[in-house]
């Protein structure tokens, strides 16, 4: 079911009108639909059904609201989480620690020990020497880390350059021919108690087949790994599953996903771990927006909108496709440039592309925008942070305040000495 539809001709998130948010609020803002949440993440532990052990841990990337992430730990997700800063947000959203994998190429010796600490169930290890060094860190303390390496399957993922990573030249795990001689190093430290191994190649898959690669590859190092005597007893197999995000898009049907993984480890007997995260969020937010002028072009009108490539860099940043469509639309489209208000000419968020006809004043949607957007928005051109609302049936909530630009100078210092 679409959480965002129409009734009455007005676009609602649920059952709440924009316009609603739109006034309450103002815009530029986020709105989540609760229900589009929690339907994904019963879609997609549904579809794992056939795979006998499994646990799933939200790759909180996606989309770290800490409403979203209590919603989510409601539905019996952990969470993968790459930062200090994550692992608090999963653990304030109630989120158990045992649940919680700690990934990320560049945790901090600062880290690692806030991880051990606070009993973090899963550290996937990126290098050879972070697991020393967690060892030893787990070590001194009395702790015993449970980890996992993560290897580099030399996979092409046939995604966009900048989410791939499961290249051999990309710079996320360790090099999968590597793995067996680390692996044994790595499991005679004490404090260090090895678990298996870990793949993530890529973001937004729309094809299930180098995912299937993938794990083809990691069943002869764990028959490696088990034949040289080690207990292998998990297996994580990082996010990835992508979403449509324009008309023509054929993302994987969940329950065909889950067929795959359990065809492609059956027999495997290990826990697998899975890290969704787009495909658990994205559908379930869109950015709501305010066009400020439609502004006469050479070739074709501009759509000036009050939301920015601050606000959502996906376009500027991947060429990435976000349907625009009005709040109220009158049936007439016309063919627009659709643009922020930031200084660069790369604030654009679609050319020259077929659109509801919208007039200034009116409120208008990106679609698909519930990952990889209000996370990475900022602050640049001195612009307020986005804030983000929270719809669940009848009534909604403002989850994440606007952050003003005069609350982020407040933060600023001139030296006396200037
Ligand atoms: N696990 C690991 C180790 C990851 O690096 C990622 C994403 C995930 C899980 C979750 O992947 P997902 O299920 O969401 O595809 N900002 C980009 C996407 C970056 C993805 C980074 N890693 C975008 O807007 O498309």
């Amino acid at each position: 079911m679409d959480h965002f539809h129409y009734r009455d001709g007005a676009l609602f998130c649920e059952g709440v009108p924009l316009s609603r948010i739109a006034d309450e609020v103002g815009t530029p803002v986020y709105v989540y639909s609760a229900a589009a949440f929690r339907q994904q993440a019963r879609a997609f532990r549904d579809g794992l059904a056939p795979v006998p052990d499994v646990h799933l841990a939200y790759a909180i990337k996606a989309n770290p609201n800490i409403a979203v992430l209590r919603l989510l730990a409601a539905e019996g997700y952990g969470a993968d989480v790459v930062s200090g800063g994550e692992m608090a947000r999963a653990l304030a959203a109630g989120m158990p620690a045992e649940g919680i994998v700690f990934s990320g190429v560049g945790k901090t010796a600062a880290e690692l020990v806030r991880g051990l600490e606070a009993g973090i169930g899963q550290f996937n290890l990126e290098l050879e020497e972070e697991g020393v060094v967690l060892a030893r860190l787990a070590a001194e303390r009395g702790l015993t880390a449970k980890a996992v390496l993560r290897v580099n399957p030399d996979v092409d993922a046939g995604t966009h350059a900048k989410i791939s990573t499961g290249r051999k030249e990309n710079k996320f795990g360790v090099p999968i021919d590597q793995a067996p001689a680390m692996y044994a190093r790595l499991a005679a430290l004490p404090g260090l108690a090895m678990q298996g191994v870990a793949i993530h190649i890529g973001s937004q898959l729309l094809d299930l087949a180098p995912l299937e690669a993938a794990y083809a590859r990691v069943k002869q190092l764990v028959d490696e790994l088990r034949a040289a005597g080690h207990t292998i007893a998990r297996v994580d197999l990082g996010g990835g599953v992508g979403i449509a995000y324009r008309a023509g898009d054929v993302p994987p049907d969940l329950a065909d996903y889950g067929a795959m993984v359990a065809r492609a480890t059956r027999g495997w007997d290990v826990r697998l771990m899975f890290e969704p995260g787009r495909v658990i969020s994205g559908g379930a937010g869109v950015l709501l927006t305010t066009v400020i002028w439609v502004k006469p072009g050479v070739t074709r009108p501009y759509v000036i909108v009050d939301a920015a490539m601050n606000d959502l860099a996906r376009p500027s940043l991947y060429d990435a496709w976000h349907d625009f469509a009005a709040v109220r639309p009158t049936g007439e489209h016309f063919t627009a440039n659709i643009a922020g208000p930031v200084c660069e000419t790369g604030d654009t968020f679609a050319m020259g592309r077929e659109v509801d006809r919208v007039a200034s004043g009116d409120l208008a949607v990106f679609h698909t925008a519930g990952a990889y957007g209000a996370t990475m928005a900022s602050t640049y051109n001195s612009r307020a942070l986005v804030p983000e609302v929270l719809v669940d049936g009848d009534r909604f909530a403002v989850v994440a305040d606007r952050i003003a630009a005069e609350t982020i100078l407040a933060a600023e210092r001139v030296p006396e000495w200037l």
